[in-house]
């Protein structure tokens, strides 16, 4: 691979849908000719925007018009728009909020119905298994129902041994009942899912830690010129996914497990990948498919000068198995929250920012390579995936922002993940949730 130079590189960070509406960009070390570009060209576009979200505030009916004319406008300008701006960030946010009506509508059906009906809701005589190192554990960052369910749903469903499977679920306290009322009306087999409250949690064993809010896992856009006359029109942009903050307490959430398999709520799992969990992983950390496209070298401007192997690949998050015995040996957390003490976050974004030097140094030397082919990754941002190797590979990511749950969804890739959403759910008839 070419080394670019790495004031070149230029990041990204994507929130989320389900986080706050926010996208932030750093446009970090472009030469200013091409700050000026962005200025100019976006500016207008922003104006024009603005009037046409303005107006979708006000829409209740039927969005996709505005949808329509926000990609008008996108078109339009499409010659002078630089990547980034094509998957722009206010159409994004748009696609977004025509999303986020009805998902709040289903979030509130069944937060009321849990709180109608205590009785679906009780605790089954599976409680003993959560802590039972017999049964095989996985743990689901997640703040949409939905995501989650498919997540579970195609992991149960193409594992050979669905009894022995556990399922903890992480999320925050808005979408806490909502997710214990869906899990006690569906179920997955015979498997466990045991729901967390991130924020009861805090405050009742981490209450001297000042944590923030439940992150999920981080999404990052890493951009650099391919050749050294750097014009925008040819930005070679990777997409890169590592763990949230808040995965940083997985060996204190789960003090009596020793290891657990770890995936993101936007993976479909499409064969049995039970075997993780027995993997021999040599003594390290965490087991992870690598990501050479991007080498620690080029980070070089975030992840400072020293501490690291410029030749090592960056890892991805999505389905990913933890030793926490050897975390907790390690103790990679305190190694994480000195690394984030010196990187000196001044606000959200830069805190959200910080996941990314803070993953790839805390992990450094300490992950174990999984084989390639066990996940395609970018089914989120990557036209050119082939239908053959989507069919078959034991797993898929969809990190990018073209989440299949949006109306942005690539839709050559969106059958894979609808396939194993239940069609069987009033509540997402009731508000309109089709997905
Ligand atoms: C890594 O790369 C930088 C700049 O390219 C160089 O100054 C540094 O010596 C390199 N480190 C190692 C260990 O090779
Ligand atoms: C799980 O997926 C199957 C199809 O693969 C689907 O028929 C079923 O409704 C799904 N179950 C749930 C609870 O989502």
């Amino acid at each position: 691979m070419k080394w670019r130079p790495v004031q070149q590189v230029c990041l990204s960070v994507c929130w989320k849908f389900y986080e706050h509406l926010h996208f932030i960009s750093f446009f970090c070390h472009l030469k200013p000719v091409i700050k000026v570009f962005f200025l100019l060209s976006v500016g207008k576009k922003i104006k024009n925007m603005d009037n046409v979200i303005a107006k979708s505030k006000s829409c209740r009916v039927d969005c996709n018009n505005v949808d329509r004319k926000l990609r008008q406008i996108l078109d339009l300008t499409e010659d002078e728009a630089h990547f980034h701006m094509k998957q722009s960030a206010f159409l994004y946010q748009l696609g977004v909020q025509t999303m986020s009506k009805t998902f709040h509508c289903l979030l509130m059906r069944l937060t009321v119905e849990f709180f109608k009906s205590p009785s679906v809701n009780m605790q089954h005589s599976s409680a003993y298994k959560i802590d039972n190192s017999n049964y095989v554990h996985y743990v689901i960052f997640s703040r949409n129902v939905l995501a989650l369910s498919v997540t579970i749903n195609s992991t149960t469903i193409n594992s050979e041994e669905p009894n022995s499977m556990v399922f903890h679920v992480l999320t925050d306290k808005q979408n806490f009942y909502s997710m214990k009322h869906w899990f006690a009306r569906h179920s997955y087999r015979e498997v466990t899912i045991h729901i967390l409250n991130f924020d009861e949690l805090k405050s009742n064993h981490f209450s001297n830690m000042g944590l923030g809010e439940l992150s999920m896992p981080e999404e990052f856009r890493i951009s650099s010129h391919t050749t050294t006359q750097p014009s925008p029109l040819q930005m070679n942009t990777k997409y890169l996914s590592v763990f949230g903050h808040s995965h940083f307490l997985l060996p204190d959430v789960f003090k009596n497990l020793k290891k657990v398999i770890l995936l993101d709520d936007d993976v479909v799992v499409q064969k049995d990948i039970s075997f993780l969990w027995n993997l021999n992983m040599g003594g390290k950390v965490i087991a992870a498919t690598e990501f050479c496209e991007v080498k620690l070298g080029q980070l070089r401007s975030y992840l400072g000068a020293t501490g690291y192997d410029n030749n090592s690949c960056a890892w991805m998050s999505g389905i990913n198995k933890i030793d926490l015995e050897k975390w907790r040996e390690l103790d990679i957390t305190g190694v994480y929250q000195s690394l984030v003490r010196k990187l000196k976050q001044k606000n959200d974004a830069q805190w959200r920012a910080a996941a990314l030097p803070v993953n790839l140094l805390a992990f450094h030397g300490h992950i174990y390579t999984l084989d390639n082919t066990l996940i395609q990754q970018g089914l989120g941002h990557d036209y050119g995936v082939s239908e053959e190797t989507v069919q078959n590979v034991a797993a898929l990511h969809y990190n990018g922002n073209m989440k299949p749950w949006l109306d942005l969804a690539i839709p050559k890739y969106k059958k894979y993940w609808k396939s194993y959403l239940t069609r069987d759910e009033r509540y997402m008839e009731e508000c309109n949730v089709n997905p």
